[in-house]
């Protein structure tokens, strides 16, 4: 099974999730997708000797969304690991029930253009709410919004800041991400 990383961000997920499967026989992360030049998920896969694939906006969101370039690469899963811009139409078609997404909240709640990293932490905390967590969830045409797959909660406690709360809720990422991944790959059908 062959892995597409998608990811803005520093890639501290991208990296557990290249270790967890290292050294397994059948998952290879093949590629990380990036739209942003100097992220730090890039360095993570310099030193991960994983290839890379820098895509341009135009490009994503009027053409076909790379999809020949991903074909090519015979990915099976689309793993999106703090990747900000909504999946166009033709990705989507192009991998039904392949996409995966880690969202530092528990949708509903917290979702949607805009939601990303610590803007969802001060959002919550602002909130007063007594819990948050992450969601995993299949991916469709809308934002943070299709079938989720796992949530885990967590306590927010009085003295918690968005500092805190992020270092809380990327603890539970690293823990659940991986193997959440490693379940969905069980089930996808063996064709693609
Ligand atoms: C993660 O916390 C992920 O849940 C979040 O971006 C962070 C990326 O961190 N994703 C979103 O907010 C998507 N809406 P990382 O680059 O250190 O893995």
């Amino acid at each position: 099974m062959n892995l597409a990383i998608f990811a803005s961000g520093t890639g501290t997920n991208a990296a557990r999730i290249i270790d967890y499967f290292r050294g397994t026989v059948n998952v290879k992360v093949c590629l990380i997708v990036c739209n942003k030049p100097g992220a730090g998920v890039l360095g993570v896969a310099e030193k991960e000797g994983v290839p890379t694939l820098l895509i341009e906006k135009e490009q994503f969101f009027r053409g076909e969304a790379y999809v020949d370039e991903l074909k090519g690469k015979n990915i099976d899963l689309i793993v999106l690991a703090g990747f900000l811009w909504k999946i166009p139409e033709a990705l989507v078609r192009a991998y039904p029930g392949r996409i995966v997404n880690i969202h530092p909240a528990l949708l509903p709640k917290y979702g949607g253009k805009g939601m990303y990293g610590r803007h969802v932490h001060e959002a919550v905390i602002a909130a007063g709410e007594k819990e948050s967590g992450i969601t995993i969830h299949w991916v469709d045409e809308h934002y943070d919004h299709g079938e989720p797959i796992r949530q885990v909660k967590v306590i927010v406690e009085p003295g918690d800041t968005p500092e805190t709360l992020a270092k809380k809720i990327h603890l539970l990422e690293y823990e659940h991400f991986p193997k959440v991944i490693e379940e969905v790959l069980t089930h996808l059908p063996n064709h693609r």
